[in-house]
């Protein structure tokens, strides 16, 4: 039994903050962000906005888009690296907003690959029957662990949320998933201060926002995932020229076009949202996944490969047939 996506949503908050406003607060230009990086612009959450209430608005779309309702949904998994709550997990406190009663519900955390893994865990539990309507959910608010003072992270981030629902299908759905880790490079992407590590004195705030060994990141993402494409491509005897779409983790514009090379895809084939939201982190591709189905770039029957890579480091792959 395959996991189809029955249904896709995705929600950005109001605020909008270009690069010009970036000038203004750090010393960076709007040349040098989009030229690194390519991103133009990102969404921020505002105080009282959570990432529970994110990745609400993107579920209402999601289960709209499969007709489904609170009542069917039967498995909450949640990527995510900024969770509203040490806990309950945001896992139910989404599922409280939703109304939805009595299903697990959960977060899990793997940085920027955290939909992937979600992905991947409920696509388990649906082709085990154990579930047949699974809400899986990317979202973040990373402007909270962002320091605004370092130009040279915090033009990278933004907030937002995507959602996919997943339902058994005899014919086609995803067809494999594909999670690695490698813990030694853990000291290359941080936020060093957490829940059982405390602060020392008072340095709760620069230990919690996000630190970054940008260049070798970038390195070993790029080798990461052409690994990682290949390796996925392989396991199913499927030729890289078959693919529709690929629908990458939108950290950098560079590391997508490394990765779109080594796929030998035309950037034409490749869903690109960083630089409008620049990186959501776990959201970042259910979100580009559902702006693609709601322009029609998207198809029913199509072959789509899904990557992402974060801290941890972690990163993993999805093949499916949409
Ligand atoms: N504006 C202007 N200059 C900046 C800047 C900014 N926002 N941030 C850094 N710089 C400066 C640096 O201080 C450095 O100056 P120096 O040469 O005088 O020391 C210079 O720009 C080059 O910095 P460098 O880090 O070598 O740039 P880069 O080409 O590697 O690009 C990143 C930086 C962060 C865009 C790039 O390394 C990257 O994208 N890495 C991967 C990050 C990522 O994807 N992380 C998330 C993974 S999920």
């Amino acid at each position: 039994m395959y996991s189809r996506i029955a249904g896709t949503g995705h929600y950005v908050p109001k605020k909008v903050l270009t690069n010009t406003d970036l000038e203004q607060m750090v010393d960076t230009t709007d040349e040098w962000i989009k030229s690194r990086s390519g991103i133009e612009r990102r969404h921020i959450a505002e105080a009282d906005e959570y990432t529970s209430d994110l990745a609400v608005q993107a579920c209402t779309a999601a289960m709209e888009a499969a007709a489904v309702g609170p009542e069917d949904i039967d498995f909450i998994v949640v990527g995510t690296t900024t969770p509203d709550l040490v806990f309950p997990n945001v896992g139910t406190i989404i599922q409280a907003k939703l109304g939805i009663y009595g299903c697990p519900a959960f977060s899990l955390e793997a940085a920027c690959s955290g939909f992937i893994y979600a992905l991947s865990i409920a696509d388990k539990f649906i082709g085990t029957g154990q579930a047949k309507c699974a809400l899986v959910v990317g979202a973040e608010t990373l402007s909270r662990i962002t320091d605004w003072s370092d130009r040279s992270t915090c033009v990278l981030f933004g907030d937002g949320a995507g959602a996919v629902v997943l339902k058994p299908d005899e014919d086609a759905g995803i067809i494999s998933t594909h999670l690695r880790a490698d813990g030694r490079y853990k000291d290359l992407l941080t936020a060093k201060t957490g829940v059982s590590v405390q602060p020392e004195g008072d340095a709760l705030s620069d230990g919690f926002n996000v630190q970054m060994a940008g260049n070798e990141i970038f390195k070993v993402a790029v080798k990461s995932l052409e690994s990682i494409v290949e390796e996925t491509l392989d396991a199913n005897g499927i030729d890289k020229s078959e693919l529709d779409w690929l629908i990458p983790h939108q950290a950098n514009i560079r590391i997508i076009n490394a990765t779109a090379k080594r796929l030998s895809m035309p950037m034409e084939k490749v869903i690109l949202t960083v630089q409008d939201y620049g990186n959501t982190s776990a959201a970042s591709v259910p979100m580009a996944l559902d702006v693609a189905v709601r322009d029609g770039r998207v198809k029913r029957g199509q072959l789509l490969l899904l990557e992402a890579f974060g801290g941890g480091l972690t990163w993993g792959s999805a093949l499916l047939r949409y």
